[in-house]
């Protein structure tokens, strides 16, 4: 198969895992004949620097004529004290978000049975877990009004969302929990927040189409707090933008290290694949990050190219190296640890 992959390598980190990543990618190519053609395209503050937009009309040209996107990270922290930048690197994530149509940001969060005892949480709590957030992506107070009255004094942003917006998102979700254990969790604030009545009417509303899945509705306090206590008791979770922002960062910390979590941002057509953690800058060209949750993210990636034995064999790679100890510093303990490029020849050398 010939894929032409649009790769974004962004800021911090962002360019070393994705180098890690191009490696497992181009060995699985070998390995099952495929022809990856790489174009590579800039975005975040590494855009701002270089052309003073951090989603430039180029890259997404890129992204649009590509079969799927991979994408590293975003953000640089001499923009996150100044309050009054007047571009972020944020601002291209964003953009590019709505510009694709990636309403859906799937988001697992799973446990490794050899990583187990990494997690801050009981053994006893989280083996097993196994669940799926899917975070709406292009809509809510990330896209709402947003501004200021009162010479500067007062600042709002609104969260909306249309009965079309929440229907495709909770499409996916209850399509996705056909595929699995058929529960579905929706989550909401609808004790408080019109916009959160909307999605809890509308999600009722389709229950009838999917008579064979389960579903609950939960306040997102309560989810905050008994995500961590039980996470088992959750399959597929749908939410709007901002709770599954901060869900997701949450939930990453079962699993035991925010390195590990892949994630996919889906649309109508085209896919973007990307690590759930940020651009660690503090790490930033110290060879140290752990590459895995974008190496994950390309698994998920060939996964949705219907390539299912590839994406396999990403994962069982993955798999292999945290038994064996090839794992960077963060989930070393202690013991002996590798570089970001190391695991990544391992990873390549392995496939
Ligand atoms: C994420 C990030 C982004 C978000 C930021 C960088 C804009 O935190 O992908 O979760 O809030 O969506
Ligand atoms: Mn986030």
């Amino acid at each position: 198969m010939k894929l032409t992959i649009a790769l974004l390598p962004g800021d911090g980190i962002g360019p070393e895992v994705i180098e890690q990543a191009v490696k497992v990618c181009d060995a699985i190519a070998i390995k099952y004949k495929h022809e990856i053609h790489w174009k590579k395209a800039l975005t975040g503050a590494a855009a701002i620097d270089a052309v003073g937009d951090p989603y430039p009309d180029e890259t997404h040209e890129v992204c649009s004529t590509s079969d799927a996107v991979l994408f590293g990270a975003i953000g640089d922290p001499k923009y996150d004290n100044d309050p009054s930048a007047k571009v972020r690197p944020e601002q291209g994530l964003l953009r590019m978000r709505k510009k694709l149509g990636l309403f859906a940001n799937v988001r697992p969060t799973f446990t490794f049975p050899s990583l187990i005892d990494k997690s801050p949480l009981k053994r006893e709590r989280i083996e097993g877990t196994d669940l799926v957030f899917l975070r709406e992506l292009t809509g809510g107070i990330y896209f709402g009004k947003r501004g200021r009255e009162d010479n500067g004094d007062t600042a709002y942003d609104t969260c909306t969302y249309t009965r079309a917006e929440i229907k495709r998102l909770a499409r996916k979700g209850f399509e996705l929990a056909m595929k699995r254990s058929k529960k579905l969790c929706c989550v909401d604030k609808a004790n408080v927040l019109e916009s959160s009545r909307l999605w809890r009417e509308t999600v009722q509303q389709m229950e009838k189409e999917y008579p064979e899945v389960t579903v609950s509705y939960e306040f997102v306090d309560a989810v905050a707090m008994r995500l961590v206590q039980w996470p088992n008791d959750y399959d597929v979770l749908i939410t709007e933008n901002l709770f599954g922002d901060i869900l997701t960062d949450e939930a990453s910390v079962i699993s035991g290290s925010m390195g590990l979590m892949p994630s996919a941002s889906l649309g109508e057509s085209i896919g973007l694949y990307e690590p759930i953690h940020g651009s660690y800058p503090q790490a930033a060209g110290k060879d140290i990050a752990n590459p895995l949750a974008t190496v994950l993210s390309a698994a998920m990636m060939f996964e949705d190219l219907d390539l299912t034995e590839e994406a396999g064999a990403i994962r069982d790679v993955v798999n292999a190296s945290l038994a064996q100890g090839v794992v960077t510093e963060d989930l070393a303990e202690g013991g002996k640890s590798y570089k970001t490029s190391e695991v990544g020849d391992w990873l390549a050398r392995n496939i």
